[in-house]
């Protein structure tokens, strides 16, 4: 089993990424042959302030070490480091189909109304992302659930280049793993939009660096309803801020919504916020202190990320060299 997963360089990293991505990470290391990219080739389909990327891809770096991944056990590295993610795209743009990004809702949700200017960046993002997984011959994707539909097509892809060039199983068909608690951790402000970095409110979204101060701030101000907590799963239908709440205690607690409803059952806000803060504060804060030692260090993150992208090169050429050859380019 191969591992491949890359979080972009596009702003805070939260409890949504952390729950979602990057502990799904540091369990997979111990077992399988790990590769975790920054994408900051990704981040630039939209603007990027360029002293700012350098500054978020060291803070992805460091949030990767600081929640336990170990760059002696995975490769940890910069996408940009690694070319052959970006040769590779292209001979992907040339398999994938328009039809099969024009469903991309990925594209529409980030291209908005007027997707005239939105960059061809944005638009062949998925092709780049299914490159990432696919230089590797990556068996395993962890992701969250947004991630679902750009897996299918690293499929598609993948299936499509080994038919045309008949090149049986040269690619891998890739399983996504987003299964499990926290595959999809929604905003604190409303239990309809996912967790995101780009939300305006800042209480939408825990961070991995907020202090915790910070958080239990968020927590305390977080959107909820007047009734107590049900006793069963049934009483969190249309109850999306509140099952948000309890599948969050449920992640970080390692235990599954039944039995935190069975604790708190009939408990008012006033006693699960207190007590959520401070589990999340428990599990968030270490990490957060980490990663603020971590970015002191940029020397140190950037040696990490050059020793990762040396690593991850051998193994991305040797795909990219095959791949030439199958396609019919000279040596
Ligand atoms: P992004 O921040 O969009 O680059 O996402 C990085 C990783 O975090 C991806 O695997 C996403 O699927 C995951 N992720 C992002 N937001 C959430 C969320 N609200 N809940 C769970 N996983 C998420
Ligand atoms: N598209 C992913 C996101 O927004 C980031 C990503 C890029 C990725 N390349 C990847 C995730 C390869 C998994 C595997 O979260």
């Amino acid at each position: 089993m191969r591992v491949l997963s890359g979080i972009q360089p596009s702003g805070g990293m939260h409890l949504g990424n952390y729950l979602g991505a990057i502990r799904k990470f540091v369990e997979l290391q111990h077992q399988y042959d790990c590769h975790f990219c920054v994408v900051d080739m990704h981040a630039i389909t939209v603007w990027q302030d360029p002293a700012k990327l350098r500054e978020q891809t060291f803070h992805i770096a460091a949030a990767y070490l600081g929640a336990g991944v170990d760059p002696e056990k995975a490769i940890v590295f910069h996408q940009s480091g690694v070319h052959a993610h970006a040769e590779l795209a292209w001979i992907f743009n040339c398999v994938a189909r328009l039809g099969w990004l024009d469903r991309m809702t990925q594209f529409k949700d980030k291209a908005g109304k007027d997707k005239q200017r939105a960059s061809v960046g944005l638009y062949t993002y998925p092709v780049l992302q299914a490159a990432d997984i696919l230089v590797y011959k990556a068996t395993h994707v962890p992701v969250g659930d947004d991630q679902k539909q750009h897996l299918e097509l690293s499929r598609d892809i993948a299936a499509k280049f080994n038919h045309d060039f008949d090149a049986e199983n040269f690619f891998p068909q890739t399983e996504p793993l987003i299964k499990g608690p926290g595959a999809r951790i929604m905003s604190l402000r409303d239990g309809s939009k996912k967790m995101s970095k780009s939300d305006p409110s800042e209480n939408a979204c825990v961070f991995l660096a907020d202090d915790a101060d910070t958080i239990m701030k968020k927590i305390k101000k977080a959107k909820t309803d007047p009734e107590p907590l049900p006793s069963e799963l049934d009483g969190l239908k249309d109850r999306p801020e509140t099952a948000n709440l309890v599948g969050i205690y449920a992640a970080l607690s390692g235990r599954t919504d039944e039995e935190i409803l069975r604790e708190f059952a009939g408990k008012g806000f006033g006693v699960f916020k207190p007590a959520l803060a401070d589990l999340v504060v428990e599990k968030i804060s270490p990490i957060g202190g980490e990663m603020r030692r971590l970015e002191a260090d940029p020397a140190y993150l950037q040696k990490i990320m050059t020793a990762g992208a040396e690593r991850a090169g051998i193994i991305a050429d040797q795909t990219v060299k095959e791949v030439k050859e199958i396609v019919g380019f000279l040596a």
